[in-house]
């Protein structure tokens, strides 16, 4: 494969947009159905809470937890592309807990303070620069106790895809964990799962996930 489409892949994969980010929203939903299952685990979301997620997608494989929420929960999807923001407003605000799709980056994100009891993000971490910075905004949304989990793949895995070289900051876990740990993040540590191979399209992948979680 070219360079320029490589680059291409990893351009829709940290922001899709147009035709190929509707096509690269389904095929994340089918890539990472099991990173997000093992995340969603960890969240443990209950009725009536308020959860976060950055970095939705088009939002399919998150529909499961917002039936969990039920009428008294709330949902906060924050997502920078303006295609995959408007998928899923569609598919998820005929949802019944309170939904607000918010389109823009998580660092300007206009959330309440202390309104969150738990934080998500899958495949979202290698697109941010500076996890200092996103740590500390994080903090501000959780009420005293409240979790986040992050589901990311490891750096082995990111090291083996072929674009990883555009747009991914790839991290080990005990990286991320000790950046969390840092910024006052509570009970942090991380599970492995490996995953065996997957089809990007017909680009074979070994992919695993890590979970990474804690609490403030
Ligand atoms: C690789 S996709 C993962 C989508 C989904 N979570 C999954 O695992 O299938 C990363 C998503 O995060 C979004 N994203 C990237 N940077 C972001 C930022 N700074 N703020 C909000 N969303 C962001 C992208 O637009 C994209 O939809």
């Amino acid at each position: 494969m070219e360079e320029s489409q490589l680059e291409a892949i990893a351009s829709q994969l940290s922001c899709p947009q147009g035709v190929a980010g509707i096509e690269t929203g389904h095929k994340m939903n089918l890539l990472n159905a099991f990173i997000t299952a093992r995340t969603l685990e960890k969240l443990a979301a209950s009725p009536g809470e308020t959860i976060i997620e950055i970095g939705p997608g088009n939002g399919a494989l998150s529909e499961a937890m917002l039936n969990t929420l039920g009428t008294e929960g709330s949902y906060y999807g924050i997502e920078l592309s303006e295609d995959m923001a408007n998928a899923a407003q569609q598919r998820l605000s005929k949802n019944q807990c309170n939904v607000e799709i918010m389109n823009c980056d998580c660092h300007h994100a206009d959330i309440p303070a202390k309104s969150a009891d738990g934080i998500m993000a899958v495949n979202l971490l290698y697109f941010i620069q500076d996890l200092d910075a996103l740590f500390k905004q994080l903090k501000t949304w959780m009420k005293p106790g409240a979790r986040v989990v992050f589901g990311v793949r490891s750096d082995k895995s990111l090291n083996s895809l072929p674009f990883v070289h555009y747009k991914f900051n790839v991290r080990t876990a005990d990286e991320i964990v000790e950046i969390m740990s840092s910024n006052g993040f509570n009970d942090v540590d991380y599970s492995y799962h490996d995953e065996g191979e997957v089809m990007l399209g017909d680009m074979p992948l070994l992919v695993d996930s890590v979970i990474i979680h804690g609490r403030i």
